[in-house]
């Protein structure tokens, strides 16, 4: 596989718009505040990441690196934060120059901002970075052949690694469905819900009915919730505890 940039138009100046999906990576109403709202109060964050000692976040669709460096932000202020698992793929990683503008528009993420950019090489395959203490695994390819490459830890996980601990938290940030329907794939979502422990959650911001659809048939309990800047409706689910949750 040989790595391509995705072909970028800047909207309102800063925010990136990918011309190959006919969709941008983020609200034109307010990244950040978009992320807060539907991917982390979503997933019941940064409340859930109290009195743990190790969580893990994954995620279909890195793009920019704003849903991770807010999780970042959020993690900073829990008191005896928990190690930080973020699980990401990536089929169009980035450059660095585009990275860099992008998240230029988010003063706040500056700094961390500066510490992804200075590890950022994206290879093809699994690419392992520390980035201000968190470890981020992306996988740069397609997250529908990666991702059955994640073993989850055990004596028989048979990675280098010993793989990973279950999910706790998706965020589930493809293109819109209509444009990019590969990251809502009913056979993606099912590997992503045997990666979920119990209890473990998921959040999007679409409410499109085949999506979720998809995910109850992977065994997710679902529901609809108010969603961001004048968006009627998100969705957020579990996976429930037991049989009869
Ligand atoms: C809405 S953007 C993600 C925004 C991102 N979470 C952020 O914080 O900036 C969707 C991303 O999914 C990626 N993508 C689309 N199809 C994919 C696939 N099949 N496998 C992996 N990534 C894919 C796109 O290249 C794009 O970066």
């Amino acid at each position: 596989m040989t790595i391509k940039a995705p072909d970028l138009e800047w909207l309102d100046g800063d925010v990136p718009r990918a011309q190959g999906f006919d969709d941008t990576y983020f609200s034109r109403a307010g990244g950040l505040e978009e992320t807060r709202h539907v991917f982390l109060k979503g997933n019941g964050l940064p409340g859930r990441l109290h009195g743990r000692d190790t969580f893990t976040i994954a995620e279909f669709g890195f793009g920019t690196g704003l849903n991770f460096l807010t999780t970042l932000v959020a993690l900073r202020n829990v008191p005896d934060a928990p190690a930080l698992t973020f699980l990401s793929f990536e089929l169009y990683p980035m450059t660095a120059d585009q990275l860099r503008r992008a998240l230029g528009a988010f003063p706040e993420l500056s700094e961390l901002a500066q510490d992804l950019i200075a590890v950022w090489n994206p290879e093809p395959g699994w690419n392992r970075l520390n980035v201000a203490g968190a470890r981020l695994l992306i996988g740069i390819g397609d997250a529908r052949e990666l991702i059955a490459e994640i073993r989850l830890q055990g004596p028989e996980s048979g990675t280098e690694e010993g793989g990973i601990a279950p999910v706790d938290a998706w965020y589930l940030d493809g293109f819109s469905p209509a444009k990019n329907p590969g990251l809502w794939d009913a056979d993606l979502l099912k590997a992503a819900a045997r990666l979920t422990g119990p209890g473990g959650t998921l959040a999007t911001y679409t409410a499109a009915g085949w999506v979720r659809r998809n995910l109850q048939a992977a065994g997710f309990t679902i529901e609809k919730t108010g969603g961001f800047a004048g968006k009627r409706e998100m969705v957020v689910g579990h996976k429930p505890d037991t049989e009869e949750d």
